[in-house]
């Protein structure tokens, strides 16, 4: 099965790239299932009913959220609408929505989407995400309950990103940092199965700071004052994101490869996925 995952898409610009550059992945590597993180998407801080909507539109499957889920406060409502919005899924009993969605694909298959939120340097302090992620894992197990499992790790520390991927390592086909919006380097096959990637980077202008237009972030770090808003950067955007392929019997990971496309950074394809034309 072929598994897409997108990075926190950062306010206009990146929804305008996901808008013109999902519908072609889509069609260029026929994926079963696309995810979007989509916490940032409102001006940088959450997400708007009508961007979500957008975001199904241009071809995601699921959308994920994190420390910004209820940004927008809409979200506390609308999110109960819909069981493939997810919020992190160690966020205490009784906020609303839900962490986890059983998404059964076209072409027959079932993929367990999960997000949980890390705990270190990260606002707010969840619920521990080790033993609620456990016992999702148990619940639903790869190769018997469901085809495959795809988990985004929503956290800062990149220590705490990779214990995550060690433990869910042969119980998920793919864990995916994401929150930090900078694509790492370090994308693999654990030696369980599980691929990793520390953080999937964001969809969003890169001559920004994190996808922030720069001048008042880097004011408030000469300064320790705050003078206006920030505000998304609102030059072309780079979709950045991960490509997996998983193994239709165990769900475990056969490749691993970044996705760049679009805006500054050097752009990535999935070299196993292209289709040759003769
Ligand atoms: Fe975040």
């Amino acid at each position: 099965m072929r598994l897409i995952f997108l990075g926190d898409v950062v306010g206009r610009s990146g929804r305008d790239a996901i808008a013109r550059e999902l519908p072609l992945l889509r069609e260029r590597y026929r994926p079963d299932l696309v995810v979007v993180n989509g916490e940032n998407a409102a001006h940088g801080f959450g997400i708007t009913e009508d961007i979500f909507l957008g975001f199904l539109a241009a071809g995601a499957d699921v959308v994920t959220l994190g420390n910004h889920s209820f940004d927008q406060r809409d979200a506390l409502i609308f999110i109960e609408r819909y069981p493939n919005l997810l919020r992190p899924v160690n966020w205490p009993k009784g906020c609303p929505g839900r962490g986890s969605a059983l998404v059964d694909t076209p072409s027959g298959r079932r993929v367990l989407v999960l997000q949980a939120m890390g705990r270190v340097m990260i606002e707010p302090m969840l619920d521990d995400p080790f033993p609620v992620v456990e016992r999702e894992l148990e619940a639903c197990p790869m190769g018997l309950a469901c085809d495959a499992v795809l988990i985004d790790f929503h956290a800062e520390a990149t220590s705490e990103k990779m214990a995550f991927g060690h433990f869910c390592d042969g119980r998920a086909s793919l864990v995916v940092g994401t929150h930090t919006h900078v694509p790492t380097g370090d994308h693999q096959i654990l030696p369980g199965g599980t691929a990793y990637m520390s953080d999937a980077g964001m969809c969003g202008d890169f001559d920004s700071v994190i996808g922030m237009e720069k001048s008042e972030p880097i004011q408030r770090f000469l300064r320790k004052l705050p003078v206006e808003r920030m505000r998304p950067a609102e030059g072309p955007a780079t979709i950045c994101g991960v490509a997996v392929e998983t193994d239709d019997a165990t769900g475990l990971a056969r490749m691993v490869a970044p996705i760049r496309v679009g805006g500054r950074l050097s752009q990535a394809i999935v070299s196993a996925w292209e289709i040759e034309v003769p």
